[in-house]
Protein backbone atom coordinates (compact mmCIF):
# COMPACT_ATOMS: atom_id res chain seq x y z
CA UNK A 1 0.00 0.00 0.00
CA UNK A 2 1.42 3.03 -0.63
CA UNK A 3 0.49 5.50 2.82
CA UNK A 4 1.75 8.67 1.43
CA UNK A 5 -1.12 10.18 3.31
CA UNK A 6 1.59 12.48 4.89
CA UNK A 7 3.00 13.77 2.29
CA UNK A 8 1.34 17.48 0.61
CA UNK A 9 0.93 17.05 -3.06
CA UNK A 10 4.34 19.13 -4.03
CA UNK A 11 6.28 16.16 -1.72
CA UNK A 12 4.52 13.27 -3.37
CA UNK A 13 5.75 14.75 -6.57
CA UNK A 14 9.04 14.69 -5.06
CA UNK A 15 8.88 11.51 -3.72
CA UNK A 16 7.76 9.70 -6.50
CA UNK A 17 10.97 10.84 -8.31
CA UNK A 18 13.19 9.11 -5.75
CA UNK A 19 14.36 5.94 -7.43
CA UNK A 20 15.26 2.62 -4.93
CA UNK A 21 18.75 3.49 -3.06
CA UNK A 22 20.82 2.83 0.05
CA UNK A 23 20.56 5.86 1.18
CA UNK A 24 18.56 8.83 1.14
CA UNK A 25 20.01 12.25 2.14
CA UNK A 26 17.19 14.56 2.78
CA UNK A 27 18.48 17.95 2.93
CA UNK A 28 16.75 20.81 4.72
CA UNK A 29 14.63 17.92 6.47
CA UNK A 30 12.52 20.85 8.56
CA UNK A 31 9.81 18.21 9.51
CA UNK A 32 11.33 14.65 8.49
CA UNK A 33 8.14 13.72 6.70
CA UNK A 34 10.11 12.92 3.51
CA UNK A 35 13.00 10.99 5.48
CA UNK A 36 9.58 8.79 7.16
CA UNK A 37 7.88 8.23 4.03
CA UNK A 38 11.10 6.61 2.08
CA UNK A 39 11.93 4.25 5.48
CA UNK A 40 7.94 3.12 5.79
CA UNK A 41 7.99 2.70 2.26
CA UNK A 42 11.28 1.02 1.85
CA UNK A 43 12.83 3.38 -0.70
CA UNK A 44 15.96 3.43 1.00
CA UNK A 45 17.75 1.36 3.82
CA UNK A 46 18.87 4.81 5.48
CA UNK A 47 17.83 8.43 5.91
CA UNK A 48 20.57 10.57 6.80
CA UNK A 49 18.58 13.76 7.28
CA UNK A 50 20.41 17.53 7.63
CA UNK A 51 19.25 20.97 8.59
CA UNK A 52 21.36 23.92 9.41
CA UNK A 53 19.00 25.30 11.98
CA UNK A 54 18.70 22.80 15.35
CA UNK A 55 14.96 23.28 15.73
CA UNK A 56 14.03 21.47 12.42
CA UNK A 57 16.49 19.06 13.05
CA UNK A 58 15.23 18.49 16.40
CA UNK A 59 11.91 17.98 15.05
CA UNK A 60 13.07 15.64 12.09
CA UNK A 61 15.19 13.32 14.49
CA UNK A 62 11.51 13.45 17.54
CA UNK A 63 9.36 12.28 14.34
CA UNK A 64 12.49 9.29 13.33
CA UNK A 65 12.02 8.65 17.61
CA UNK A 66 7.74 8.58 17.49
CA UNK A 67 8.20 6.37 13.84
CA UNK A 68 10.78 4.03 15.41
CA UNK A 69 13.30 4.58 12.51
CA UNK A 70 16.02 5.57 15.02
CA UNK A 71 18.41 2.79 13.95
CA UNK A 72 18.05 3.42 10.43
CA UNK A 73 18.13 7.33 10.40
CA UNK A 74 20.87 10.01 11.39
CA UNK A 75 20.19 13.53 11.89
CA UNK A 76 23.01 16.55 11.27
CA UNK A 77 23.00 19.97 11.65
CA UNK A 78 24.99 21.05 8.91
CA UNK A 79 24.82 23.06 6.13
CA UNK A 80 24.07 20.96 2.82
CA UNK A 81 25.57 17.93 2.26
CA UNK A 82 28.58 18.42 4.54
CA UNK A 83 29.59 16.30 6.59
CA UNK A 84 27.48 13.43 4.81
CA UNK A 85 29.36 10.59 2.94
CA UNK A 86 28.46 10.68 -0.27
CA UNK A 87 28.09 7.60 -2.36
CA UNK A 88 27.26 6.55 -5.92
CA UNK A 89 23.83 4.83 -4.45
CA UNK A 90 22.76 7.71 -2.61
CA UNK A 91 19.71 10.17 -3.84
CA UNK A 92 19.64 14.06 -2.10
CA UNK A 93 16.86 15.48 -2.10
CA UNK A 94 16.93 18.94 -1.36
CA UNK A 95 13.60 20.30 -1.77
CA UNK A 96 11.14 23.24 -0.59
CA UNK A 97 13.91 25.77 -0.92
CA UNK A 98 15.07 28.91 -3.14
CA UNK A 99 16.97 27.64 -6.32
CA UNK A 100 20.20 29.96 -5.69
CA UNK A 101 20.57 28.27 -2.11
CA UNK A 102 20.32 24.96 -4.01
CA UNK A 103 23.37 25.42 -6.39
CA UNK A 104 25.19 26.60 -3.63
CA UNK A 105 24.89 23.74 -1.78
CA UNK A 106 25.90 21.58 -5.21
CA UNK A 107 28.34 23.88 -5.45
CA UNK A 108 29.82 23.10 -2.01
CA UNK A 109 29.14 19.32 -2.14
CA UNK A 110 31.22 18.97 -5.73
CA UNK A 111 34.43 20.86 -3.87
CA UNK A 112 34.27 18.32 -0.54
CA UNK A 113 37.17 16.57 0.24
CA UNK A 114 35.22 13.72 -0.62
CA UNK A 115 33.28 15.13 -3.20
CA UNK A 116 30.33 14.29 -5.95
CA UNK A 117 30.28 10.82 -6.98
CA UNK A 118 29.54 9.99 -10.38
CA UNK A 119 26.39 7.96 -10.79
CA UNK A 120 24.80 9.98 -7.31
CA UNK A 121 21.54 11.42 -7.89
CA UNK A 122 19.43 14.14 -6.84
CA UNK A 123 16.33 15.29 -6.37
CA UNK A 124 15.64 18.58 -6.66
CA UNK A 125 12.25 21.31 -6.02
CA UNK A 126 13.57 24.99 -6.35
CA UNK A 127 11.45 27.36 -4.79
CA UNK A 128 12.53 29.52 -7.66
CA UNK A 129 14.90 30.43 -10.21
CA UNK A 130 14.57 27.56 -12.22
CA UNK A 131 16.54 29.08 -15.13
CA UNK A 132 19.87 29.63 -12.84
CA UNK A 133 18.89 26.11 -11.42
CA UNK A 134 18.95 24.00 -14.81
CA UNK A 135 22.15 26.43 -15.83
CA UNK A 136 24.35 25.17 -12.76
CA UNK A 137 23.43 21.69 -13.10
CA UNK A 138 23.85 21.36 -17.00
CA UNK A 139 27.15 23.21 -16.64
CA UNK A 140 28.57 21.15 -13.74
CA UNK A 141 27.79 17.87 -15.21
CA UNK A 142 24.41 16.93 -13.56
CA UNK A 143 22.34 14.99 -16.03
CA UNK A 144 18.41 16.17 -16.00
CA UNK A 145 16.72 12.86 -16.73
CA UNK A 146 13.29 13.56 -15.88
CA UNK A 147 11.06 16.74 -14.43
CA UNK A 148 7.37 16.96 -12.99
CA UNK A 149 5.53 19.48 -11.76
CA UNK A 150 3.08 19.62 -9.15
CA UNK A 151 -0.10 21.88 -8.10
CA UNK A 152 -0.58 22.46 -4.26
CA UNK A 153 -2.88 25.41 -3.13
CA UNK A 154 -3.18 26.66 -6.55
CA UNK A 155 0.79 26.82 -7.01
CA UNK A 156 2.95 25.22 -9.54
CA UNK A 157 5.96 23.25 -8.11
CA UNK A 158 8.49 21.82 -10.67
CA UNK A 159 10.81 19.05 -9.64
CA UNK A 160 13.89 17.58 -11.09
CA UNK A 161 15.40 14.49 -11.34
CA UNK A 162 19.08 14.44 -11.90
CA UNK A 163 21.86 11.94 -12.00
CA UNK A 164 25.86 13.60 -12.18
CA UNK A 165 28.08 12.04 -14.35
CA UNK A 166 30.64 15.34 -14.47
CA UNK A 167 29.84 15.88 -18.35
CA UNK A 168 28.69 19.61 -18.87
CA UNK A 169 26.03 20.27 -21.87
CA UNK A 170 24.10 23.01 -23.30
CA UNK A 171 20.70 23.52 -22.54
CA UNK A 172 18.81 26.12 -25.31
CA UNK A 173 16.63 29.76 -23.96
CA UNK A 174 13.78 27.49 -23.59
CA UNK A 175 15.02 24.33 -21.98
CA UNK A 176 16.52 26.70 -19.12
CA UNK A 177 13.51 28.36 -18.75
CA UNK A 178 10.64 25.86 -19.52
CA UNK A 179 12.42 22.75 -18.27
CA UNK A 180 14.22 19.93 -20.98
CA UNK A 181 12.08 17.34 -20.30
CA UNK A 182 8.93 19.32 -19.48
CA UNK A 183 9.10 20.37 -22.83
CA UNK A 184 10.46 16.93 -24.47
CA UNK A 185 7.26 14.43 -21.92
CA UNK A 186 4.83 17.16 -21.35
CA UNK A 187 3.88 15.54 -17.78
CA UNK A 188 0.24 16.35 -15.81
CA UNK A 189 -0.47 19.50 -15.46
CA UNK A 190 1.68 20.76 -18.68
CA UNK A 191 -0.89 22.96 -20.16
CA UNK A 192 -1.96 24.68 -16.84
CA UNK A 193 1.60 25.44 -16.28
CA UNK A 194 2.56 26.73 -19.85
CA UNK A 195 -0.38 28.84 -19.80
CA UNK A 196 0.71 30.20 -16.19
CA UNK A 197 4.38 30.60 -17.17
CA UNK A 198 3.08 32.53 -20.17
CA UNK A 199 1.30 35.16 -18.05
CA UNK A 200 5.17 34.69 -16.18
CA UNK A 201 6.94 35.61 -19.41
CA UNK A 202 4.81 38.24 -20.68
CA UNK A 203 6.06 40.92 -17.53
CA UNK A 204 9.57 39.38 -17.70
CA UNK A 205 9.38 40.43 -21.39
CA UNK A 206 9.10 44.08 -20.52
CA UNK A 207 12.76 43.62 -19.47
CA UNK A 208 14.29 40.91 -20.34
CA UNK A 209 15.00 40.17 -24.15
CA UNK A 210 15.50 36.09 -24.09
CA UNK A 211 11.81 36.14 -22.30
CA UNK A 212 10.36 38.53 -25.07
CA UNK A 213 12.24 36.33 -27.70
CA UNK A 214 10.84 33.07 -26.33
CA UNK A 215 7.11 34.38 -26.32
CA UNK A 216 7.18 34.80 -30.32
CA UNK A 217 7.01 31.45 -30.53
CA UNK A 218 4.52 30.71 -27.52
CA UNK A 219 2.42 28.65 -29.50
CA UNK A 220 4.52 25.58 -30.38
CA UNK A 221 4.14 24.95 -26.30
CA UNK A 222 0.66 24.62 -26.65
C1 LIG B 1 10.81 25.24 3.73
S1 LIG B 1 11.71 24.01 4.54
C2 LIG B 1 11.52 22.64 3.42
C3 LIG B 1 11.40 21.35 4.17
C4 LIG B 1 11.30 20.11 3.29
N1 LIG B 1 12.54 19.87 2.59
C5 LIG B 1 10.16 20.24 2.33
O1 LIG B 1 10.41 20.31 1.11
O2 LIG B 1 8.99 20.26 2.77
C6 LIG B 1 13.40 24.46 4.27
C7 LIG B 1 14.34 23.83 5.30
O3 LIG B 1 15.65 23.90 4.78
C8 LIG B 1 16.54 24.29 5.81
N2 LIG B 1 17.73 24.85 5.16
C9 LIG B 1 17.86 26.04 4.52
N3 LIG B 1 19.10 26.18 4.02
C10 LIG B 1 19.76 25.04 4.34
C11 LIG B 1 21.08 24.57 4.10
N4 LIG B 1 21.98 25.30 3.44
N5 LIG B 1 21.42 23.35 4.56
C12 LIG B 1 20.54 22.59 5.25
N6 LIG B 1 19.28 22.99 5.52
C13 LIG B 1 18.90 24.19 5.06
C14 LIG B 1 15.72 25.24 6.64
O4 LIG B 1 16.22 25.35 7.97
C15 LIG B 1 14.34 24.59 6.62
O5 LIG B 1 14.15 23.68 7.68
Amino acid sequence: MDRNEDLSPRLQTVASLIPCCETVADVGSDHGKLGVFCLRENVCKKVIATDIHELPAMRTKKRMIEENFEKRSEVLVTDGLKGVPLSSDMTAVIAGMGGLEICKILSAALHFEKPVPKGMSFVIQPQRSFYEVRDFLSKNGFSIQDEKISLERGHFYVVIFAVYNGVAYDLSGEELFLGPLILKNRPQYYEEYIAHEEKLMKKRALGEEKCAELLKNWEKYL
